[in-house]
């Protein structure tokens, strides 16, 4: 009889650059026990985020303190309550929460890992990405932060990502004209010929980006929706409409830097074109998923959203399935099902 293991990653070193593989370290141990109050949940699927990357670094600058070194690298999962020594939780429940890169984690209970409903027809996997805080970083950053009306010009950077390709087809849900930046010919023709979008940029053969958005939208931006920051953002400032917004989600392109970057250089335009920067977390927005996701579930059956997801097979890949993100090889959400 083989005795089930609980296999961990653990962060061994703070990556410089683009973690490495001896960044981390596999290990096998117990499956572990629950202490007074705590449930132990079996991870079904583990998100894979870039903001994982930020975790790894050592600022206490951040919203979630770092990853301790040997501490499992810390993710969004979704998994099964398989112990309880908590009343509020019975074995069976289904939980997400930030727990880690293992088959077996350890969850404080409410304060940690939020119930969902088990019996809603859809994988699980989808309350990481488009019905979770992928689609709902779009869904309240688009909405709440950038509060688009009909007719204006939404461009969104990362545009066919997990996040980003569902801000271009909220923004047409709105009546608006959406714009996208992605990284290849593929993203292109998906997100212009299958989701809607008015017009895309790869900004790897574009060539100057100021001039190349202004190419495509000749009157102005009333909304960035910025997911990768650097100099996209600085092209975006130059772009600006009057009392344009500009919803700051992510600046991926600043996440694997090895030195602190200059810039945004372009701020100025702010006051040129009275405009408004504003930074976007979703987890200020927990109280408000269920609306989110009713909504977002709504127009998916309407066949109004459509997303991609990437399931990755085994545990052992999620170092470098991670680099995905970085490297643009990554086909919609990225998930690691252990
Ligand atoms: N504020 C929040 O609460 C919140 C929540 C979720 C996500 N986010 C942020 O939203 C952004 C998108 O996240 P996601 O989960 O949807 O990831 P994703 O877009 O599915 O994957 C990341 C994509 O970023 C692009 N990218 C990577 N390096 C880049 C670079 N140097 N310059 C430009 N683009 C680059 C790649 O696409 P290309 O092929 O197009 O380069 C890659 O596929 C990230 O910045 C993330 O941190 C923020």
């Amino acid at each position: 009889m083989t005795v089930e293991k609980n296999r961990r990653i653990l962060l061994r070193s703070r990556p410089v650059g683009l973690p490495k593989s001896s960044d981390y370290e596999m290990v096998e141990e117990e499956v572990p026990e629950p202490g007074p109050g705590q449930i132990v949940i079996r991870n079904k699927f583990i998100s894979l985020d870039p903001a994982i990357r930020g975790w790894m670094d050592e600022s206490e600058d951040s919203y979630l303190p770092p990853i301790k070194l040997g501490e499992a690298v810390k993710a969004v999962t979704v998994g099964e309550v398989v112990k309880t020594a908590n009343p509020a939780y019975a074995e069976g429940d289904l939980v997400m929460g930030i727990h880690g890169w293992e088959d077996y984690s350890v969850s404080q209970g409410e304060s940690q890992s939020t119930k969902i409903a088990a019996d809603t027809g859809v994988s699980p996997s989808l309350f990481l990405g488009v019905l979770g805080s992928t689609g709902l970083t779009a869904y309240f950053g688009l909405l709440d932060v950038g509060r688009p009306n009909a007719g204006e010009v939404v461009l969104v950077s990362g545009a066919a990502g997990a996040v980003g390709s569902i801000v271009g087809q909220i923004a047409k849900i709105k009546g608006c004209k959406a714009y996208g930046i992605a990284g290849s010919k593929k993203k292109i023709r998906w997100i212009t010929e299958e989701l809607g979008f008015d017009g895309a940029i790869n900004y790897k053969t574009c060539g100057d980006m100021t001039e190349a958005i202004r190419a495509m939208c000749p009157d102005g931006v009333d909304i960035y929706f910025d997911n990768v920051g650097g100099e996209i953002l600085d092209a975006a400032l130059m772009n600006l409409r009057e009392r344009a917004r500009i919803v700051m989600c992510g600046a991926i392109s600043t996440y694997n830097v090895k030195e602190p970057q200059p810039g945004p250089y372009n701020l100025w335009q702010l006051l040129v074109k009275s405009a408004r920067i504003e930074g976007f977390l979703i987890r200020n927005y927990a109280d408000r998923f269920p609306e989110g996701a009713v909504q977002m579930a709504e127009w998916i059956n309407q066949g109004r959203i459509k997303y991609k997801e990437e399931i990755i097979d085994g545990l052992e890949n999620a170092p470098d399935a991670f680099l995905k993100l970085f490297t643009g090889e990554n086909e919609g959400k990225l998930v690691i099902r252990p």
